[in-house]
Order: C-alpha cells, then sequence, then structure tokens
C-alpha cells in the first residue's frame, strides 16, 4: 500500500510537470505579404502560423517540432482570445535553424515579458517586425544586431522603461519605429544614430521628460514625427535641425511653454505643425518664417501671450505665408 501510494504521488507530480511544460504546434499557411522594403512586389508566400494552444514559459524554450524551410517567409503567433495570450510570456530560441530567410515576425497581443539576441540570431531577412501590444519590460542589449534588413519596427504599447543606446547600431535601413505607449522618460542622444533612412518616427505617450537637442540629428529623411502626449516643457532650439525633410511634426499635448524662434528654421518642407495643448505662453511672429510649405499651424488650448517675450500678430502671419489653416487663441494679450 505505502509503495503503491508513492509510485501514486510519483504519477500525480510528473502529471502536472507535464502540464506544466511548454508546448509547441503550428502550421504553415499562404499568406499575402508585401516587404516593406518595395510594396509593390506583395505576393502570397508561406507563412508559419503558431496555434493558441502553444504555450512559452521559459525563456530558453527550443522549438524541436518544425521542420527546417527556407521558403517560409513569415512567423506570426495566432491567439483569439480576449486581452494578452497568457500563454506565451517569451519567444522561441534559435528561431533561424528553422526558418533562416523569414521576413516577416508578428507577435501581436501575447504575453511577452523580455526579448533577447537568442531569439532573433541569425535572421538576417527580416524587414519586418511587429512586437505590439505585448508587456515587455526589457530588450536586452544587442537583441537586434543580426537584423540588418530591418525596414519596420513596432513596439507599441508594451511596457519598456529604457532603450538601450546601441539597440539600433545595426539596423540602418529602418524606415519606420514606433515606440509609442511605453514608459521611457528619456532617451539617449545616439538612440537614433544610425537611421538615416528613417521616414516615420512615432514616440507618443512616452513619458519623455525632455528631448536630447542630438536625438534627432541624423535622420535627414525622416517625413512625420509623433511627439504627442508626453511631459516635456521645453525644447533645445537646435534639436530640429537636422531634420531636412520632415513635413508633419505633431507635439501636441506636451507642456510647453516657451518655443525658440529659430527652432524651425532649418525645417523648409515642414507642412504641418501642432502646438494643441501646451502651455505657450510666449511666441514670435519670427517662428514660421520662411516656411513656404507650411499650411496647417495648430497652436489651440494654450495660454495667453505675454508680449514680453516677442510680439505676436497672427493677422500678419497669415497674410505673409500660405499658411490656410489656423486654429489658435494666442490672440488674448495676458493681463
Ligand atoms: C521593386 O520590385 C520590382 C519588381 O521586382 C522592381 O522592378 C523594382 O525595381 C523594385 N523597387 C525597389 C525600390 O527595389
Ligand atoms: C496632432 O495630434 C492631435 C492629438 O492627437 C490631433 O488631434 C491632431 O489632428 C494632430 N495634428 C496633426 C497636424 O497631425
Amino acid at each position: 500500500m505505502k509503495n503503491f501510494l508513492i509510485i501514486l504521488t510519483i504519477f500525480v507530480i510528473s502529471a502536472t510537470k507535464i502540464e506544466a511544460e511548454d508546448s509547441f504546434s503550428g502550421n504553415i499557411e499562404s499568406k499575402r505579404f508585401c516587404p516593406p522594403s518595395n510594396s509593390s512586389t506583395c505576393q502570397y508566400v508561406p507563412f508559419y502560423v503558431v496555434s493558441d494552444s502553444t504555450k512559452i514559459q521559459s525563456d530558453n524554450y527550443e522549438i524541436t517540432s518544425a521542420k527546417r524551410d527556407e521558403n517560409v517567409k513569415g512567423f506570426k503567433f495566432f491567439y483569439d482570445g480576449d486581452g494578452l495570450n497568457p500563454n506565451v510570456e517569451f519567444l522561441p530560441i534559435k528561431l533561424s535553424q528553422f526558418f533562416p530567410k523569414l521576413m516577416f515576425y508578428k507577435v501581436n497581443y501575447q504575453g511577452i515579458k523580455s526579448i533577447k539576441k537568442v531569439n532573433f540570431e541569425g535572421l538576417t531577412s527580416l524587414e519586418n517586425l511587429e512586437l505590439k501590444d505585448n508587456e515587455i519590460v526589457e530588450i536586452a542589449p544587442g537583441t537586434f544586431d543580426d537584423l540588418y534588413q530591418l525596414r519596420s519596427l513596432n513596439l507599441f504599447n508594451n511596457k519598456l522603461k529604457k532603450i538601450d543606446e546601441f539597440l539600433l547600431k545595426n539596423n540602418q535601413k529602418l524606415l519606420s519605429i514606433d515606440i509609442s505607449m511605453n514608459q521611457i522618460s528619456e532617451l539617449a542622444p545616439k538612440t537614433f544614430e544610425n537611421q538615416q533612412e528613417l521616414k516615420e518616427l512615432s514616440i507618443w505617450s512616452c513619458g519623455l521628460l525632455a528631448i536630447d537637442e542630438n536625438l534627432f540629428k541624423n535622420l535627414n529623411k525622416l517625413e512625420e514625427l509623433d511627439l504627442r502626449y508626453n511631459e516635456f516643457w521645453q525644447l533645445p532650439v537646435e534639436v530640429f535641425n537636422g531634420l531636412k525633410n520632415v513635413k508633419f511634426i505633431n507635439l501636441s499635448k506636451n507642456k510647453i511653454t516657451y518655443l525658440d524662434e529659430r527652432i524651425f528654421n532649418e525645417n523648409k518642407n515642414l507642412e504641418k505643425i501642432s502646438l494643441y495643448q501646451n502651455r505657450i505662453h510666449a511666441l514670435s511672429s519670427k517662428t514660421f518664417d520662411g516656411l513656404k510649405k507650411l499650411i496647417i499651424i495648430d497652436l489651440g488650448w494654450n495660454k495667453c501671450i505675454d508680449k514680453r517675450y516677442g510680439s505676436w500678430d497672427k493677422d500678419e502671419l497669415l497674410s505673409q505665408s500660405k499658411i490656410n489653416e489656423m486654429k489658435t487663441d494666442l490672440d488674448r494679450d495676458c493681463k
């Protein structure tokens, strides 16, 4: 009887263990894919779709049940439940041993907590990486080092507190970066140093308290910059100087009190600027001088103008320029 109980206990323990173990399954499906590097070459390609019975709760999980297939171009986690998938907390390691030619890696609405280099090692063809709506707190330095072809990186809505200054050093072909909805209060000056091809940068709702004057220095192809819903109250005079091609800058819902009149001097291609809902109380009419392409300025919901810091004449600005839409309540003088 005693022996039977021991055997039963062992059986129960090992059965529980089996249930807690990680597991992986999925299928190859044909899906339409347009590589970000050339969207005119859309085609149906084999995607590996990970099923929602998959469970990965160890950060060293290695797939054992897939076959090596160089034709597979996409890898995607599927989850049909509400909220985030509670079963997938980490990505598999050494994926490139199975799918060395992956171009597209999509892991949205999972419960991913952290990522590291061994998750992406060898994925030298990867162009599009989507990790939005996860719970990533940490990205280890070097994680993206092998992703030389990466064009689009989406880390929207995670729990990042920090981006390593050299995280993107090898991703020199990036066209689009989205790190919005994280809790990064500070970005090191060289974070985007090698992103000279970048066209779109979204850093909204990140709790940014300040922006280093060199952060955007090399982004001379950037067209759209989204800095909405942050916490900064001033901007260095030279912060936008490198943005020779920028068309839209959205600075709405920050705490900006004052803008130097030279701040947009180098942004000759600027078409739309939003400073909606800040705390501006001083603006010189010269702030938008020479911006011949500017058509929309949104200065709505700011403070009254304190003329001690420069004169502001809305009608003069409108009569001199091509601006066809200007919202402002800066025509009130401070009492
Ligand atoms: C995109 O692909 C098409 C068809 O293969 C090719 O003709 C074109 O030159 C490519 N464009 C770029 C920017 O690589
Ligand atoms: C800037 O952001 C605000 C708030 O999200 C939005 O309402 C506005 O349309 C944006 N402005 C431009 C010019 O994109």
